[in-house]
């Protein structure tokens, strides 16, 4: 959907008139294109100590010119502020400062990219303390950056350096055009045994998808996503929605399922059809949702009931078919649509919270299962997006709505689509069990 306010605040005559009246001016954010660079501008400035030092040798193998320290006049495409040999508190200033001290050379829709370690209560709590404190920094740097700059955090989560494989893919999507509205989140990343990092162009090469919820919106973007980055594609949907589904699934050359996926046999009838079709199933995309808001006192069973049926329920009996099933590939990667609202609530919602934070929680705990078989299992959970939902909401809520987060603009279809195509991907398999935030930092529940 047209945001008309920001394409307003940046043409010549209403830049003058935002800046006199002291409006926000959101920038037009940098999305990814076919061919495009990583970055905007090439140059990356790396701060921190010489354990440092294998990461701007990734960077420069990359095509990208490393700088160590800030230079008079130079512009920066991306900074990377290394934390990871931080143990104390005390040691955290000379980097956030270093950081602080290149802010104003980061270009348009520049990256910072924060790297950190999780911390576990085993550890001393000097350590947890610092690592902990790398994440609230990372947070309020992603609300004070401008000009369509994101700032977000890899925690890794074990004893590895910066040359493990498992940061290449998450620290590539950090940097890209793929994460245009993804800012202020931290992911965490464990080195990770099995596919090397697949080829950026076409992350899903060979792979075969299925995505539920296809005939329109986030699901009918993110088919057209895995299909740009080389997968095959089963799309379900409901039989009412047919005949869109078949559009789009004519689109990409794909398979059409007409499915309700409450059916209690949805998993299996999933799984049967990908085998005939292509032989295998690698990735799940578990986008299909519903809302059937109502205060709680005005609730009633059949609103909540189907609700928590389709977003979560069927979730979980898919699930656990598919993987009973042997359809699954080598290293399956499932990645499930969660919300804001389940992080935040939301009013009106709560049989929608309800279902969206199960899916948080569903993650979580079907993490461990998933790793056994060489896969992941993740969710995202989208803020305020340009949908045909957005496009109902009463003028000024939507325009507010809009403004509350770091970009103050609403993210894209294709936005979501990105990072579920990132979860999906080979690139992520040090990523496992996580709920990833595609909401511009989001005020709400941030
Ligand atoms: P949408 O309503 O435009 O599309 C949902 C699709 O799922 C429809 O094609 C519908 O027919 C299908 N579907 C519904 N029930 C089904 C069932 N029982 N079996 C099979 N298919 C079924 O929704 P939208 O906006 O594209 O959202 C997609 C996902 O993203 C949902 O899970 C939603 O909760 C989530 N989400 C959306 C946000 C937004 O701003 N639009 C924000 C946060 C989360």
């Amino acid at each position: 959907m047209k945001d008309s306010y920001t394409q307003l605040v940046n043409s010549p005559i209403g830049k003058k008139l935002a800046e006199a009246l002291g409006l926000p001016r959101p920038t037009a954010l940098r999305r990814d294109e076919p061919g495009a660079p990583l970055l905007a501008d090439p140059r990356v400035l790396v701060v921190g100590g010489p354990a440092s030092d294998p990461l701007a040798r990734r960077l420069l193998a990359w095509g990208l010119e490393v700088h160590r320290h800030p230079s008079p006049g130079t512009t920066y495409g991306a900074i990377i502020a290394d934390f990871t040999a931080v143990t104390d508190p005390g040691q955290l200033q000379e980097i956030a400062l270093g950081v602080g001290a290149a802010l104003r050379s980061l270009g348009s829709s520049g990256r910072i990219v924060v790297l950190g370690r999780t911390g576990s209560t085993e550890d001393d709590p000097e350590l947890v303390a610092a690592q902990a404190g790398v994440v609230g920094f990372m947070r309020s740097l992603a609300h004070e950056s401008r000009r369509g700059a994101t700032c977000n955090a890899l925690l890794l989560d074990g004893d590895f350096g910066l040359d493990a494989p498992a940061l290449e893919g998450p620290l590539r999507f950090l940097l890209s055009a793929r994460s245009a509205y993804v800012s202020g989140q931290p992911l965490v990343v464990a080195a990770a045994d099995g596919p090397g990092a697949p080829d950026p162009e076409r992350p899903l090469e060979g792979k075969v998808a299925v995505v539920t919820g296809a005939a329109r919106g986030i699901g009918a973007a993110i088919v057209r996503r895995l299909h740009a980055d080389g997968a095959r594609l089963l799309l379900v949907d409901v039989p009412a929605a047919g005949e869109a589904l078949t559009k789009v699934a004519n689109e990409v050359s794909g398979q059409a399922l007409q499915l309700d996926i409450t059916a209690e046999d949805a998993g299996r009838r999933i799984a049967e059809t990908a085998r005939r079709a292509f032989g295998i199933l690698d990735v799940v995309i578990h986008n299909a949702g519903i809302t059937r808001d109502k205060m709680l006192a005005n609730m009633d069973a059949a609103r909540w009931g189907s609700v928590l049926a389709v977003n979560l329920s069927s979730q979980l009996r898919m699930n656990r078919q598919l993987l009973e099933s042997g359809a699954l590939g080598q290293h399956p990667r499932i990645v499930c649509l969660a919300s804001t609202s389940g992080i935040a609530g939301n009013k009106g919602q709560t049989n929608y919270a309800a279902s969206k934070a199960g899916i948080i929680g569903m993650v979580a705990a079907e993490a461990e299962d998933l790793a056994e078989t060489g896969g992941t299992i993740n969710a995202v959970a989208p803020g305020f997006i340009e949908t045909e939902m957005t496009r109902a909401m009463p003028t000024v809520t939507r325009e507010v709505a809009r403004r509350l987060n770091s970009l103050s603009q609403g993210g894209r279809p294709e936005d979501v689509a990105q990072a579920v195509a990132f979860l999906a991907s080979d690139a992520a398999a040090g990523v496992n069990g996580q709920t990833l935030r595609v909401c511009g930092q989001s005020m709400v529940g941030a």
